[in-house]
């Protein structure tokens, strides 16, 4: 039996972890299929959780901190605290009010939330229920009227970011799903490309869905300079882990980048989003702000993460567990309870602004 999501938080509820075990009764079968697994054997969804803790933290006492705050500003957001909640698709698959509710409960709260083009609400409803600006999270189509309309929708309903995932140009093989035998309710959809036409390629005999179907219409870095045609606002290229794919979004004239495994669901087998951070940071160099996702659980995961090269950080599936939970309630929770555990860590490891987190923080630094 599901139990429906509550309106008061019960007192063992108070940490990332406590939602996921509560978020158990509050998820169908088909919905925990979908947001909890991850592609292949899930070794790199498992390498993301693990990496944080390779870290320790240095701690400085008796630092004067009085008057410390972790607020910045990024891409016209002004965040009163570094974690963004990150693009998820239908979250109507866990909670009836959705993407409304996880934007109302991150602007409350001083963060922002990446909208997906697969959002089971439309981009204008979602900015609508929202306090503050949203960044909008494009999936390329193969209609390309569809993604200059996607554009221009996001711009005028306010958005300020375009996020452009570039890791999924198809989905991982998600063995999990696949035994669940998972699938949309009809009530659910993707309420932004509604009215588009259903894409099936036409392969020939011999042809390869992957190279002949997906691919074919996937983009390239051919298309960047037609994205910046086509939007003034701030282009972030999500899901980057090389060096050398960092290097060439450089090039291209990118403002930003989310160094992310997309939580291991598309390929297993790369590494921890947190383990290629340091490497593309020192490429990088600072020329545009770096954000991670994948394996967020704790504030002091935000430390580290900012510590080895992050402007922000964002949290997936954590926060739909939260929905699922105690819809817009928990997701404010959740973002509060982080919020606090990361000025924990700040104080107690000496610093006072976000700008004071560098690899001194590591104890690991120290031992190097
Ligand atoms: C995702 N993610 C994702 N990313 C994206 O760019 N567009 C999308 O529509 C989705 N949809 C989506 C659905 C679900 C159920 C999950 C769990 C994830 C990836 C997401 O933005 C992010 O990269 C990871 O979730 C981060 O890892 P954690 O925080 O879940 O460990
Ligand atoms: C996922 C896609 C929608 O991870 O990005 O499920």
């Amino acid at each position: 039996m599901l139990t429906p999501p509550l309106a008061h938080l019960p007192p063992d509820l108070v940490s990332a972890a406590d939602y996921q075990r509560y978020a158990a009764q509050h998820m169908d079968a088909n919905a925990r299929a979908y947001v909890d697994s991850a592609a292949g054997d899930e070794l790199s969804h498992a390498a993301n959780l693990a990496a944080f803790a390779h870290y320790g933290l240095d701690t400085q006492v008796l630092a004067d901190v009085r008057g410390g705050h972790c607020r910045s500003e990024l891409f016209g957001l002004h965040l009163s605290h570094p974690v963004l909640l990150a693009p998820v698709a239908y979250q109507k698959l866990v909670h009836p009010d959705g993407e409304r509710a996880a934007a109302y409960a991150a602007t409350a709260l001083g963060s922002s939330m990446v909208v997906s083009t697969l959002a089971s609400t439309s981009l204008e409803d979602i900015a609508a229920a929202a306090q503050s600006p949203l960044w909008f999270q494009l999936y390329w189509q193969h209609d390309r009227a569809w993604v200059a309309d996607l554009l221009y929708r996001a711009e005028a309903a306010g958005y300020c970011a375009i996020v452009l995932t570039v890791d999924a140009p198809l989905a991982g093989v998600r063995n999990a799903e696949q035994r669940a035998g998972f699938a949309l309710p009809d009530a659910v959809y993707a309420a932004n490309l509604a009215g588009m036409a259903a894409w099936e390629p036409r392969l020939a005999v011999g042809q390869s869905m992957v190279f002949d179907g997906l691919m074919a219409v996937a983009p390239t870095w051919a298309d960047i300079a037609w994205l910046r045609e086509h939007t003034t606002l701030p282009i972030i290229l999500k899901g980057i882990l090389s060096c050398r794919d960092a290097q060439r979004a450089l090039a291209h004239g990118i403002d930003g980048l989310i160094v992310s495994n997309h939580g291991g669901r598309v390929l297993d087998g790369v590494p921890a989003s947190l383990d290629a951070l340091q490497r593309i940071a020192g490429v990088v160099q600072g020329r545009v702000p770096l954000l991670l996702d994948g394996g967020i659980r704790r504030g002091s995961d935000v430390l580290k993460a900012l510590a080895l090269g992050a402007s922000a950080v964002l949290i997936g599936r954590p926060f739909i567990h939260a929905l699922a939970v105690a819809g817009a309630l928990g997701v404010a929770h959740l973002l509060r309870t982080l919020q606090e555990e990361l000025e924990v860590a700040m104080a107690l490891t000496g610093c006072r602004t976000l700008a004071d987190i560098t690899q001194e923080v590591l104890w690991s630094a120290h031992e190097a």
